[in-house]
């Protein structure tokens, strides 16, 4: 007999993570996962890239000490992330305008960041696009920010960057925006230059706080060209937060690595803010996990594995792109190719197919490939081995 927990109730499991668990106990062996965003070669699976490897074994020999990294982590960590993100010779870093606060992942980012808006800016409301990843509709509202959206895709699934441009407009002056600076999270559709250069005048003109989500630099256009916009908006605004994580682009997923990047006006004032940070940090998870972080601080500060980590991330960014083609070639013979012409325009991991939340289920059902409800497609979890497998399943449902 239950004296506390009885009243607990059950809610459905996460709508990414649940799918891992779901396809893990699928007995079919023709199964195809295209749910969570991780990275797959093609024999399926997900590997730690070899300057990853090398900087562990170095750190093996090198580390001295497990002692507490401090509230904001590893100092090297912050310096070359910030660099990897703002550019090396970024003049904000020289002037001392931006920080970095290292987060368990780009999770724990967007969560620092919610409770720094909720803390601090009180009354702030956050504008999310729609669609967006569902994490951040859930995390936003559970430290009690209003949670607003603004329109991305439209009814025949193509990016709508009026409608986006005519709600912004419209958002209440001050309120926080939260942008995916490349790689959108679960469209794949970006924003092209011109587009970027519109909406920053819209927030330049209504004083929005941007909010750039950078999940994904490397995976789109490559690393220096995925950070254009992040560069555009640090370069002509005073003020704005970035939430960078190191889980795809360096493949530590489960190490949880990643940061909120500070950019301020004024470098006292980077040191008010980040006095809230810390402080925030110490009462979320005290000090961040030190591996992912000490593995990254160690790739970036070293010429050689550098250039071995950026040739692995070009490789993995150029194979999801030819899984993106080869895919529209797969459906071809279907008379699909031009209906999903669009997979191979996206950028990054994902793919908004169109698909319905039916199709998706009798994907599912009927085929064994898993995908979330939404219609997103994992593209880097396809195999090329079964382009054709997946072309078949989707003109059945398609049908
Ligand atoms: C995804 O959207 O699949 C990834 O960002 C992984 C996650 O944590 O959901």
């Amino acid at each position: 007999m239950s004296r506390h927990f009885g009243g607990v109730a059950r809610i459905p499991g996460d709508p990414i993570l649940g799918l891992m668990d779901a396809f893990r106990v699928d007995p079919n062996p023709v199964k195809i996962d295209l749910g969570v965003g991780v990275y797959k070669d093609s024999q399926g699976l997900t590997p730690i890239p070899r300057a990853v490897k090398e900087a562990e074994r170095l750190l093996l020999q090198r580390e001295t000490t497990k002692t507490y990294t401090g509230g904001h982590g590893d100092p090297l960590f912050g310096e070359r992330l910030l660099a990897l993100v703002f550019g090396e010779d970024a003049a904000l870093l020289g002037a001392g305008l931006a920080g970095a606060t290292q987060t368990p992942g780009g999770t724990g980012a967007l969560r620092l960041a919610g409770e720094f808006i909720a803390r601090s800016l009180p009354g702030r409301g956050i504008w999310l696009s729609d669609p967006t990843w569902p994490i951040h509709e859930t995390l936003f509202a559970a430290v009690g920010l209003q949670v607003n959206h603004y329109p991305y895709v439209d009814g025949d699934n193509r990016l709508d960057v009026d409608a986006m441009l005519a709600a912004l407009e419209r958002i209440p002056h001050g309120d926080v925006v939260l942008l995916h600076a490349c790689c959108h999270n679960p469209t794949g559709f970006d924003l092209g230059q011109d587009d970027w250069r519109r909406v920053l005048e819209v927030v330049r003109a209504r004083e929005l706080l941007p909010l750039l989500d950078f999940a994904y630099q490397g995976f789109g256009d490559g690393l220096e060209d995925d950070a254009w916009a992040v560069r555009l908006f640090a370069e002509a605004l005073p003020e704005l937060l970035v939430t960078s994580s190191c889980s795809k682009n360096f493949g530590l997923y489960r190490e949880r690595t990643g940061a909120l990047l500070v950019r301020c006006d004024d470098p006292e004032r980077l040191q008010d803010v980040r006095s809230q940070l810390a402080f925030l940090a110490r009462n979320l998870w005290s000090t961040p996990p030190a591996h992912g972080a000490a593995v990254v601080a160690t790739i970036l500060s070293d010429a050689a594995l550098r250039g071995l980590w950026v040739e692995e991330l070009d490789g993995m960014r150029r194979r999801v792109a030819a899984l993106r083609s080869g895919l529209v070639e797969a459906l071809q013979p279907f008379g699909l190719a031009e209906r999903f012409a669009h997979v191979g325009r996206q950028r990054g991991m994902f793919s908004y197919t169109g698909m319905s939340a039916e199709q998706v289920a009798r994907l599912r059902q009927d085929h064994s490939v898993y995908m979330v409800s939404s219609g997103r497609a994992n593209v880097a979890g396809l195999d090329e081995a079964r382009l054709g497998d997946l072309a078949q399943a989707i003109a059945r449902v398609c049908a």
